[in-house]
């Protein structure tokens, strides 16, 4: 399989020092619940977190959506829900990549029915031309084009996700 660089992870750690600063600014005195979709968030929430200079909780959920294949199942299966209560609390979703945005439509709609006091996504990556569900982002790292993309978390079955940087897999 071929690697074709997208993302440098200079290019990724500069935007994610902004979008740190930015959500630093957006929510200067309240705490925060970092809420990651496992598992491509992780590279992600890890650098994000340590740029955001506020009071935060961690914690996880995971769904899944595409069953190792490259195009999406169309169906949604939740596999770990959180462990903080986020009644009442500034949650922020963190997810890898935003695709047709059926995975994030399920995620908002089952997650506000558990009345945070407010519910923003970040997505390091957003394939604009790929969505067929209209959900917003708040937090958006890059608009890339509608390929399939390994590294800093993301997989093709389980593998690149240790890649330092974003990549088209072609072959
Ligand atoms: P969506 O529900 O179609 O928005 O897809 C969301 C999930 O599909 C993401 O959280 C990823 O796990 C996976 N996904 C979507 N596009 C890609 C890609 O280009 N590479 C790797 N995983 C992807
Ligand atoms: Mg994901």
């Amino acid at each position: 399989m071929l690697l074709k660089p997208l993302l440098t992870a200079d290019q990724i750690a500069q935007r994610i020092a902004e979008l740190g600063a930015q959500i630093t600014a957006d929510y200067q005195g309240q705490e925060l619940i970092l809420l990651g979709v496992l598992k491509g968030c992780h590279p992600y929430l890890s650098d994000l977190a340590r740029s955001i200079d506020l009071p935060m909780q961690i914690d996880y959920v995971q769904v899944a959506s595409y069953h190792g294949q490259q195009i999406s199942s169309g169906a949604v299966r939740f596999k770990r829900d959180h462990e903080i209560p986020i009644e009442g609390k500034h949650v922020l979703l963190v997810e890898d990549i935003v695709d047709t945005g059926l995975t994030l439509g399920y995620l908002r709609e089952l997650l506000e029915t558990r009345q945070p006091a407010s519910l923003a996504v970040t997505a390091l990556l957003n394939k604009v031309e790929a969505r067929t569900h209209d959900v917003p982002v708040e937090y958006i790292g890059f608009d890339i084009p509608n390929r399939f993309v390994v590294g800093y978390g993301l997989d093709d079955e389980e593998r690149y996700r240790n890649l330092p940087y974003v990549a088209v897999l072609g072959d």
